[in-house]
């Protein structure tokens, strides 16, 4: 087994039938001893976290499988943290798809010149680039094209997948009475074929999810999924 990449929360190896295996950690990223799931920074460890992530991202890789929704997934080992994974090439250094439900977040930071704090949104999706020293740009459809990370028809494919994933999501959520605001996704090529899949993980850090009108910490989002 050789380590490819050490990650903030993940490490990705090598196997040797050409699989990868990522191994999910207890580190979670925030600033200060706080947990964010935005932040570029390691903040602080929380014993379980790794496995509860697995967890429920295995809940939903199986999930999208039954719909026929290409990923990376192949299988997990809760025990040991980790689940196998088909390999994937990225588009450029890594892309992150958000879809939207509700104007929480970034969106307001952005747009809250126009945009009412919690307005619905009908899944809009934005695309940003994996750049942690510039922040995690956002990036328009015609950027990506002229930049060669994406052809238009790629991006096209890859909204699409978006919106039907988050559908799924949203609606595994919506059978707890929760309320899911908004998620992340990162996707590549996978196979022979190049064909685009969903890749990396779905737990609660990837997404906004409220109860009551109250947000949900990605562990407690986590236990009530998983009806621990
Ligand atoms: N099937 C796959 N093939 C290749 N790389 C993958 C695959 N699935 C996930 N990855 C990559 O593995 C890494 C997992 O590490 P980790 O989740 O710790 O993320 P990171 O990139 O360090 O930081 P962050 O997710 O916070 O931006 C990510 O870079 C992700 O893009
Ligand atoms: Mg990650």
């Amino acid at each position: 087994m050789k380590l490819v990449y050490t990650g903030k929360t993940k490490n990705v190896y090598a196997l040797e039938d050409g699989n990868y295996l990522l191994k999910f950690k207890d580190d979670v990223t925030g600033e200060n001893g706080v947990f964010d799931p935005g932040a570029n920074t390691v903040g602080l460890t929380i014993d379980g976290v790794g496995r509860a992530g697995l967890k429920l991202t295995k809940l939903f890789f199986e999930r999208l499988k039954e719909e026929g929704i290409p990923t990376h997934y192949v299988d997990a080992n809760i025990e040991e943290a980790t689940m196998t994974v088909k390999p994937a090439t990225l588009f450029g250094n890594g892309l992150e798809v958000i879809c939207r439900y509700r104007a929480v977040g970034s969106f307001m930071r952005r747009y809250g010149m126009y945009a009412k704090d919690g307005q619905t949104l009908d899944a809009f999706v934005e695309v940003t680039l994996k750049d942690d020293a510039r922040q995690d740009p956002p990036i328009s459809e015609d950027a990506l094209d002229m930049l060669g990370i994406l052809t238009l028809n790629e991006y096209k494919i890859l909204k699409e997948l978006t919106k039907k994933i988050s559908a799924v999501v949203k609606d595994e959520l919506a059978k707890k009475n929760i309320e899911l605001y908004d998620i992340k996704f990162e996707f590549g090529r996978v196979g022979e074929d190049k064909h685009i899949a969903l890749i990396d993980e779905i737990s609660g850090g990837n997404m906004r999810a409220y109860k009551d009108g109250k947000y949900i910490e990605p562990l407690v989002l986590e236990k009530l999924m998983l009806g621990e």
